[in-house]
């Protein structure tokens, strides 16, 4: 008979409350797989959108019962037949088959080896679980559709979010000038990230603030995401993760403009782990919730009274 773990489900897409913990089948390594004993789940947007029945919902349909959540961190417990990258007792730390359902928010997760990596000795569990899926996307909008080169000015819309805060210090690290916007009690933290900017949009538009830039990353949604055309030079990138830029607009300015989807790039999470195990890329966890909390945890995060970092689930 399969073995039970406690794990958070959902049997219908609904506000905060739909998340029930209870015992759910544990996963088994299939081939190329790893079996993750999971310490921390990481929370981002995605998991409360897809929640309520958008973000990835869409795709799942009705998949119930569902376990949300795709940021992991914990040890390997058992390794799938072929699975030779790992063995039992490694710590790892990765983002689970995504866009599927990676089902993070439980006990044990099995995941394709390829998708996790070390977790850096440096760090613990519940740093570790609010890495991957947010420096992944800063890394692809940065680098892969973002082409970002040295010494070029860059716009990080949202610089204290999950994935602004690592965009900032990514950038920073590839040799760009950077300007970060975010609201006043941010503006410390983002100078503190190595900003050489920050930009308080509760006060100053930041079209009157930042000149113009090479590349922007917008990682807000609403009107902001077309406003930034307006500060990319002529020839320059808008990368948005949050909403598709308006193309036409883009192309009559000639600017290139793109909205990405992150993957679980393998090659893209190893460079994340060495920055991370070099003591050049750090997480703010500003908030940890039990597992059984998952609840509490989604209604805080959409209340968005945090806007800093990072929420972290302890498994
Ligand atoms: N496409 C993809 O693959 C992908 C991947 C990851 C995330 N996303 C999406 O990208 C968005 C950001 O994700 P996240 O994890 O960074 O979210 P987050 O942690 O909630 O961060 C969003 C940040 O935006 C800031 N903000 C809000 N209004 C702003 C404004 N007008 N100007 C500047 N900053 C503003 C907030 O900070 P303040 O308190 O300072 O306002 C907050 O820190 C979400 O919509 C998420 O779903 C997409």
């Amino acid at each position: 008979m399969a073995e039970n773990m406690k794990a958070v489900r959902i049997h219908d897409y609904g506000d905060p409350n739909v998340l029930v913990y209870e015992d759910a089948p544990r996963p088994v390594a299939q081939a190329g797989e790893v079996l993750v004993k999971v310490a921390a789940a990481g929370i981002n947007p995605v998991d409360w959108k897809t929640r309520a029945g958008s973000g990835m919902g869409g795709r799942y349909g009705n998949a119930f019962p569902l376990i949300v959540g795709w940021d992991i961190s914990g040890v390997v417990e058992a390794v799938g037949e072929g699975a030779t990258a790992f063995k039992v007792g490694d710590a790892v730390f990765g983002m689970a088959r995504f866009p599927d359902v990676g089902a993070a928010y439980a006990e044990y997760v099995a995941v394709p080896q390829s998708e996790v990596a070390l977790k850096p000795a440096n760090i613990d569990h519940l740093q570790a679980a609010a890495f991957p899926l947010a420096a992944l996307t800063a890394w692809q909008a940065l680098f892969e559709a973002g082409h970002l080169q040295r010494g070029e000015r860059v716009l990080v819309q949202g610089a204290a979010g999950g994935v602004g805060h690592l965009a900032v210090q990514i950038a920073k690290w590839a040799g760009a000038y950077v300007i970060g916007t975010g609201s006043t009690a941010n503006m410390d933290f983002i100078h503190e990230l190595g900003a050489d900017e920050a930009v308080d949009y509760s006060t100053t538009p930041f079209e009157e603030a930042v000149g113009s830039v090479d590349l922007v990353l917008n990682c807000v949604g609403g009107d902001l995401l077309n406003r930034s055309l307006a500060v990319v030079k002529q020839g320059g990138r808008l990368v948005s993760i949050a909403g598709k830029p308006d193309a036409a607009e883009a192309e009559e300015r000639g600017i290139t403009a793109t909205s990405i989807l992150v993957s679980p790039v393998e090659s893209h999470l190893h460079e994340i782990a060495r920055l991370i195990a070099n003591g050049e890329l750090k997480t703010t966890v500003s908030h940890v919730f039990p597992l059984a909390e998952s609840n509490h945890a989604h209604a805080f995060a959409e209340s968005r009274t945090l806007r800093r970092g990072k929420i972290v689930l302890e498994v």
